[in-house]
């Protein structure tokens, strides 16, 4: 899966804050979850683009509870996958996390990536949010609470620095895939508090 990642013609972005909180979560779900989206941006992006990936702790109120049914009043981590690629029709974006409902041609597509990252948001507590048109991109916003733990083994700032070292290495085929793997691993270690 990781070689499809992150391939040479997209140009990846981080912006990631120096303070992330932690959430509870099972790192390989996080993992799991993000490779999902990280794949569908890169495959709305045939000829290329920007995937930008950006954390972000947030503070929901009423008002957006309210606007956002089904996501909970409080202190949240955001993550948020955003791609410049394709977007998406009013079709796909009511469906989109139908298991099974996929526009890739067979072989391509299982439709399952989505329907995966619902349940595990969900099962997390956490709510996710999708802005897309048709030719202008999307963006994926995913919300977990914050963990009230905070006892950890490496800050999450070092970790955070070591994707921001990772994602400003010029990449070569070559290293491409150890690249984004070692990029991933810090990624997950700076949100995860493990249970
Ligand atoms: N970043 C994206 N840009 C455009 N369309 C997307 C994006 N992510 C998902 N989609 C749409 O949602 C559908 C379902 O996605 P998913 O559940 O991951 O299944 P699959 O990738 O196997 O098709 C995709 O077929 C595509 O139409
Ligand atoms: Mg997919």
């Amino acid at each position: 899966m990781l070689r499809r990642v992150m391939g040479e013609h997209i140009e990846l972005r981080l912006d990631l804050t120096p303070d992330l909180q932690r959430v509870q979560t099972d790192p390989a779900q996080l993992h799991q979850l993000n490779m999902n989206l990280v794949l569908n941006a890169q495959d709305a992006m045939p000829q290329g683009g920007v995937l930008t990936i950006a954390t972000a702790n947030v503070l929901l109120d009423a008002g957006f509870a309210q606007s956002h049914p089904g996501s909970q009043v409080g202190p949240h981590v955001r993550l948020s996958i955003q791609d410049t690629g394709m977007g998406m029709d009013s079709e796909t974006q009511v469906r989109l996390f139908e298991p099974f409902f996929t526009t890739k041609r067979p072989g391509k597509g299982t439709g399952l990536g989505l329907s995966t990252v619902y349940g595990i948001v969900k099962q997390n507590k956490g709510y996710v949010a999708v802005e897309t048109a048709l030719g202008q991109g999307t963006t994926f916003k995913i919300y977990f609470p914050q963990s009230s733990k905070t006892a950890q083994e490496t800050p999450a700032r070092d970790q955070l620095a070591a994707a921001q070292t990772e994602a400003r290495k010029p990449s070569s085929s070559r290293k491409t895939k150890r690249r984004s793997e070692r990029l991933h691993v810090s990624l997950w270690n700076a949100m995860v508090t493990r249970a």
